[in-house]
């Protein structure tokens, strides 16, 4: 793979895939194995949206992934899987492994009936049989949707409706730290309203009692048994789709953002080879889970399509103490680390007591992903786990741009901290004001967009390709809007702020506001609710609910307690509230619309200044918030 290895390298690159994208990304797109090659690279426009890269191209991802591989490197290990309990004994997969494993599984969905284009929903945890259900999708052709096994039966059973799954893959329970989920009882609560999904097929992974209901659900390793070893891979358009991956927004439910497999194919192995600068041999382990998109696209297909050898690790980085990522790291001999800021505050507020027992020597890179980082935890990250030797590589990207889009290639770009640096190859950013006129120069910021597609753009949103136009290309006209905001400094370096529209970022997880309010005002005693975000030690934000109650007599107390657990029902723990606060009225506009900006600033604690209050219906609801501030 066209592999940059110095600055001028990329300045050139970039030069190149902006000046010719179409001649850029065939050059690249060359380095897959096609069935058949494309008959032409590119065709967009952003009015539809409508993009299509490598139009009539046939082959199949896993092709890529794991048949390419085995003539030479079979024996090669894909991953070596760590779990909860560090006492638990390694599993490592091979790619010749792996490959089986993969076609066996394929071979059992069919069995169940599962054809090209199909949705397969997987709820499952971080086991390696996770990625071996994905890619066996992707071998058949049908389209993996993956729910993060936090998520709770309600937001499950909204998940499989909208995208009309017929299978449903998970496991028996889930190991987190001290915890024992039982997943499968949340897949049968979310079943009770899902009668599409005609059968079930559970991986034996705690051994805790479950229900089978006969007829629907099957054990994993029953049907293993006997499946056999080879699939021949589905033929797929580029165009097809890949997977469909859930994703809150600033309004209503989840969106369900489609990739589709070639493009996504290409960006993928592009951005993993060049951003982190993969070695053969490195071991490169990224702590997302495959419920997200960074799992999707750096757990999953970048790495396999790269040949890299990845770890796997099912449990959480404080149990069974805060030095559990670092003891992972020195007993497998981790090369390189990405995680998230959200990560790395909480291992720094647990003392470097946690990090001196480890010589974490073979680290030679670090990564970050998933919000902005701030400076004070990028230098802890620098000095203490990468001794300063370790490029860090603060990676932005979306679930609907599928791959990393503006970072540091490790090594090459040089850095500065809390700054994304770089855009890739490929990827034409642009800050606009809030009417959409371009802001030129350096040293300015404004709202993040992209103005021409890459490989990896989002497709549809499933089933409203309306949706998908009205979220990301009908704020401006012509472009992709991101949601973030952006500053561009005097050295053209890219910095992200954070969100701009009602999107909180909590622990690197993307939660709709609305999303939250829904879910509290479904408790009974709630009228009116309004959620923000304010900044938060570990996690980056926190979620600040004001809510209106009916009932003046119930005790404030009872009523968060009973509308967390509200919200953990309908949506899952992610996304409870850090602070409740109850309060008679919420600050509005004569037409109705909720003041957010004053709830943010009060939810800050900067109530000195909260700017023009003239044009509400009743300035004293201000008053009653301020002084009861959480
Ligand atoms: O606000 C940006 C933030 O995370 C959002 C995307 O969230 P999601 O689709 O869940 O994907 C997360 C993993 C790719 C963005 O709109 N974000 C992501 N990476 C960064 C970031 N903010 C600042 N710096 C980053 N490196």
């Amino acid at each position: 793979m066209t592999r940059i290895t110095s600055l001028a390298q990329y300045h050139s690159e970039y030069k190149k895939s902006v000046e010719n994208p179409e001649l850029f990304w065939s050059d690249i797109a060359q380095e897959f194995v096609w069935k058949k090659k494309w008959d032409k690279v590119l065709e967009w426009n952003f009015k539809g949206p409508d993009v299509k890269w490598f139009l009539n191209g046939k082959f199949n991802i896993t092709e890529n992934c794991l048949d390419a591989h085995l003539p030479k490197h079979a024996d090669r290990i894909a991953y070596i899987w760590e779990g909860n309990d560090p006492k638990e004994a390694n599993i490592r997969l091979t790619y010749k492994e792996l490959y089986e494993e993969v076609c066996c599984f394929a071979n059992v969905l069919k069995k169940y009936g599962v054809v090209k284009g199909d949705r397969v929903c997987i709820y499952m945890p971080m086991v390696p049989q996770a990625v071996i259900a994905m890619l066996a999708c992707a071998r058949i052709g049908a389209v993996h949707s993956v729910v993060f096994a936090g998520f709770s039966a309600a937001s499950l059973s909204g998940r499989i409706q909208d995208s009309d799954c017929k299978i449903v893959v998970t496991s028996d329970g889930a190991y987190r730290g001290m915890k024992d989920i039982p997943i499968k009882a949340v897949v049968d609560e979310a079943l009770e309203v899902c009668p599409g999904v005609s059968s079930v097929i559970v991986f034996e992974r705690t051994k805790s009692k479950v229900t089978m209901i006969p007829g629907r659900d099957t054990w994993w390793h029953e049907e293993m048994k006997t499946a056999d070893k080879h699939c021949p891979p589905e033929v797929m358009d580029s165009e097809d789709p890949l997977f469909i991956l859930y994703t809150s927004g600033s309004t209503g439910k989840p969106k369900g953002v489609v990739h589709s497999c070639g493009g996504y194919m290409v960006f993928t192995r592009y951005s993993f080879e060049n951003v982190f600068q993969y070695e053969p041999k490195d071991l490169f382990w990224c702590t997302a889970d495959v419920g997200w998109v960074t799992g999707h696209s750096y757990i999953v297909y970048g790495p396999l399509l790269a040949g890299a050898s990845s770890l796997i690790f099912e449990g959480v980085p404080t149990w069974p103490d805060a030095g559990r990522f670092w003891q992972i790291v020195d007993k497998h001999k981790v090369n390189i680390l990405y995680t998230a800021p959200t990560a790395i505050r909480a291992l720094q507020a647990s003392g470097l007591e946690y990090v001196k027992p480890y010589k974490l020597d073979s680290l030679r890179i670090l990564g970050s992903v998933g919000e902005p980082i701030n400076e004070e935890a990028w230098s802890w990250y620098n000095v203490n786990i990468g001794k300063g030797r370790c490029p860090i590589v603060d990676t932005w990207w979306q679930t609907e741009t599928g791959g990393i889009m503006i970072s540091p290639l490790a090594g090459i770009t040089p850095t500065k901290p809390g700054f994304a640096t770089f855009p890739l190859p490929g990827i034409q950013p642009m800050l606009v004001d809030e009417k959409g006129k371009e802001i030129l120069g350096n040293g300015v910021s404004g709202n993040l967009c992209i103005r021409f597609p890459w490989p990896s753009i989002i497709r549809t949103t499933y089933g409203d390709h309306e949706r998908c136009r009205l979220a990301y290309f009908a704020t401006y006209d012509n472009l992709y809007f991101t949601g973030d905001g952006c500053r561009r400094d005097e050295d053209g370096y890219y910095r992200i702020t954070g969100r701009v529209d009602d999107v909180i970022n909590v622990s690197g997880h993307r939660i709709g506001t609305a999303e939250v309010e829904n879910a509290i005002n479904m408790h009974a005693d709630v009228v009116e609710s309004a959620v923000v975000g304010y900044p938060h030690d570990i996690k980056g934000q926190g979620i600040y609910a004001y809510v209106i109650s009916t009932n003046d007599k119930k005790d404030h107390e009872l009523l968060r307690k009973e509308i967390l657990a509200e919200v953990m029902k309908i949506i899952g723990p992610i996304a409870k509230p850090d602070k409740i606060q109850v309060v008679k009225g919420l600050p509005k506009t004569r037409s109705g619309k909720i003041m957010r900006r004053i709830l943010r600033k009060v939810a800050e604690g900067d109530v000195s200044n909260l700017g023009d209050t003239s044009t509400l219906l009743d300035p004293l609801v201000v008053e009653e918030i301020k002084s009861g501030r959480l």
